[in-house]
């Protein structure tokens, strides 16, 4: 795994440029304008699953072969089980998944997979069989960036569940869920 190998090479910002800088709670109230999928991701830890919620998701390439990349703060408990077993699978979550979306961001760590139904995936990490899908990743980069950890994953599957329904997400500090273009909110 190469770590900070993009850090290393950023260009550095000039000291004037940060005393310029926003408002991280001005950021935060943008951010929440940004609808996002809402997943599960997991990993795993002595025999054991774990897991949490993340929004900040993104594909990084599908050639030459598949790759993505999530974004965990360092000082989630998932972080080091992620590092340390060097893989993670993104589960993406459905519209009725708002009570198991609320266990992945509890504090109560142990009630995550209370309930839930999974599998090993090919890489270790635990595949949520209820998710509209699954990418299983080999952990390939963590690059360091502030307060969290840009962590790259390899995609060596997907499971794709398109009865599953239609994806949760997150807008503006709610759960949301995707209403087609031209669809009236109206009765
Ligand atoms: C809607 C939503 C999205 C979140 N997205 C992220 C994220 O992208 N990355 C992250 O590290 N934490 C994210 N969190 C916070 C974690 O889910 C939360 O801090 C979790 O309790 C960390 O758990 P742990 O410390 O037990 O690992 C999000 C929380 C919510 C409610």
């Amino acid at each position: 795994m190469n770590t900070n190998a993009l850090s290393q090479q950023a260009p550095r910002i000039a000291p004037a440029t940060l005393q310029m800088q926003v408002d991280p709670m001005l950021f935060k109230s943008g951010m929440r304008q940004l609808a996002a999928g809402v997943c599960a991701v997991t990993t795993h830890h002595d025999s054991e699953p774990h897991g949490l919620l993340v929004t900040a998701v993104s594909s990084v390439s599908a050639e030459p072969a598949p790759s993505l990349l999530i974004c965990v703060n360092r000082s989630s408990s998932t972080h080091e089980r992620i590092i340390n077993a060097g893989c993670f699978c993104v589960n993406l979550l459905g519209e009725h998944d708002v009570e198991l979306a609320r266990q992945f961001m509890s504090s109560d760590r142990r009630s995550r997979f209370a309930g839930v139904d999974w599998e090993t995936g090919i890489t270790g990490a635990p595949i949520l069989t209820q998710a509209i899908v699954s990418f299983d990743c080999e952990l390939e980069q963590a690059i360091e960036a502030d307060s969290h950890t840009i962590c790259i994953g390899r995609v060596r599957d997907v499971r794709v569940r398109g009865e599953s329904g239609q994806p949760l997400l997150y807008f503006g500090s709610n759960f949301a869920v995707v209403r087609p273009h031209g669809t009236s909110t109206s009765a």
